[in-house]
């Protein structure tokens, strides 16, 4: 079964194609390839992502990324005639979607003038697309995208949650596209996931449905055909009360004058502390550390930041390279430890068999070493996405799709179930 997954929640636009499979009641996967246009410098002038900005970049972006897509993976397919029977034309699909559509997408629909290559119908068996969490304007491109090239091919199209999306992007053991089918990690349940990204952080417990005992074991993975479907149950068992945790790199980054967006920034000043025996003349604090429960808080830490920075400022009102460094380092061993010390209180608790981490904080060198640590001296699994694959892109919300973890839309019964952009959607409001 060949998925196209789509992901436009925030600055990344993004396409990928996973063909998946089952061997002996196991799910395979192989990666056909896998897009991501960052529109990061241009919301760099922002200091943050600009929802309308992020929204006219999208739709100028996905056709050509989609014919990108399709000519470097070889699966373009046969040439839609007039005959073909239940498929309409490019131009009657976008007419069939109504008079508000031009004026409601017009960078989306001035791209679909050069669009025609999308008549072809490839071999692609469903579309899974991002349709939360995420800024609202920028989702409903994708899912308008999803929505033409379902009704286009006669295909399904499934909506997928993005933060399921980093999830099961942590499961897989390599992005490459070199044409190799691939198992899934094996997870054990419960599993606990520490969800760290620029809108996200929370700790999810996961247990299956299926109360198999390990992901690896559900044979009805995939067959969405035969009436079977693998889900997780997912529980949101702490989260953050304020800032994300990536949202607090960006606007400490800021103070610092780093451009946007700050983390690997800041971890790169932090690395150059530690190889340089820097320490910082600051102390900054480790929030909700005695708290006793799973929340996390991050705008303390930022506001001591900018205390600290307005502190040291020189007359000029410049800081020194030492002083950014020290406190660069000081910054992320405070987070550091409060997310470590957080991810250890959840995994007493749920009696975690397997850590999974995921979101674009993941990449994080600091971070990815000491929640090693913490696997190892709980003697369980780590499962972290390959860096590459760390921030947002398609691959992860393809794979969400083909593990069926949303219900496919009933293309016939669009009312049934309606797909639309839930900026604030959570994970496990579905169960
Ligand atoms: O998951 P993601 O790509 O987008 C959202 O869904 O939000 O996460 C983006 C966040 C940004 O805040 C960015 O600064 C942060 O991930 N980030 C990092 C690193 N690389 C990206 N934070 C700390 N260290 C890094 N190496
Ligand atoms: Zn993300």
């Amino acid at each position: 079964m060949i998925t196209l997954g789509i992901e436009t929640s925030c600055d990344e636009t993004a396409l990928a194609l996973i063909e998946t499979r089952i061997v002996n009641g196991v799910f395979e996967c192989k990666v056909i390839n896998s897009l991501v246009h960052s529109q990061a410098e241009l919301h760099s002038a922002y200091g943050g992502v600009f929802p309308t900005l992020a929204k006219r970049e999208h739709g100028r972006n996905l056709v050509p990324l989609m014919r990108k897509l399709l000519e470097t993976s070889g699966i373009i397919g046969e040439k839609s005639t007039s005959t073909s029977p239940g498929k309409a034309s490019l131009k009657e699909v976008l007419e069939s979607f109504g008079s508000d559509f031009p004026a409601q997408n017009p960078d989306l629909f001035e791209s679909f003038d050069h669009a025609d290559f999308l008549n072809n119908i490839p071999t692609i068996d469903s579309i899974a697309v991002t349709e939360g969490p995420g800024l609202e304007p920028a989702l409903w491109v994708g899912i308008n995208f999803a929505r033409v090239l379902g009704a286009l091919w006669n295909i399904p199209v499934i909506p997928v949650n993005h933060m399921e999306g980093h999830i099961v992007g942590s499961l897989l053991n390599s992005e490459a596209t070199n044409g190799t089918w691939q198992r899934l990690k094996n997870m054990d349940f419960p599993a606990i996931a520490l969800l760290i990204s620029g809108g996200h952080t929370e700790l999810v417990k996961i247990t299956s449905q299926e109360q198999s005992e390990r992901v690896s074991d559900l044979s009805a993975v995939g067959q969405r055909q035969s009436g079977n479907t693998f889900r997780l149950r997912y529980s949101i068992i702490g989260q953050t009360k304020d800032d994300a945790v990536g949202e607090a790199f960006d606007k400490v980054a800021r103070l610092l004058g780093l451009p946007y967006p700050g983390g690997p920034h800041i971890s790169k000043l932090s690395h150059e502390a530690w190889e340089e025996k820097i320490e910082s003349s600051v102390k900054l604090p480790r929030p909700m550390l005695r708290s006793g429960d799973l929340d996390f808080s991050f705008s303390g830490l930022k506001t001591a930041v900018l205390y600290a920075v307005r502190a040291n400022s020189g007359t000029d009102g410049q800081l020194t390279d030492v002083f950014k460094k020290g406190l660069a380092r000081e910054f992320e061993d405070a987070v550091t430890e409060t997310l470590d010390s957080k991810l250890r209180h959840a995994i007493e608790s749920i009696g975690a068999r397997t850590i999974i981490v995921g979101g674009g904080v993941s990449a994080n060198h600091r971070l990815r070493e000491q929640f090693q640590k913490t696997a190892d001296e709980f003697a369980i699994p780590l499962l972290l996405p390959t860096r590459h694959i760390s921030g947002d892109n398609a691959l992860m919300i393809a794979l969400a799709g083909a593990l069926d973890s949303g219900s496919p839309l009933d293309l016939a019964n669009p009312a049934k179930t309606p797909l639309k952009a839930q900026g604030t959607k959570r994970l496990g409001a579905e169960v």
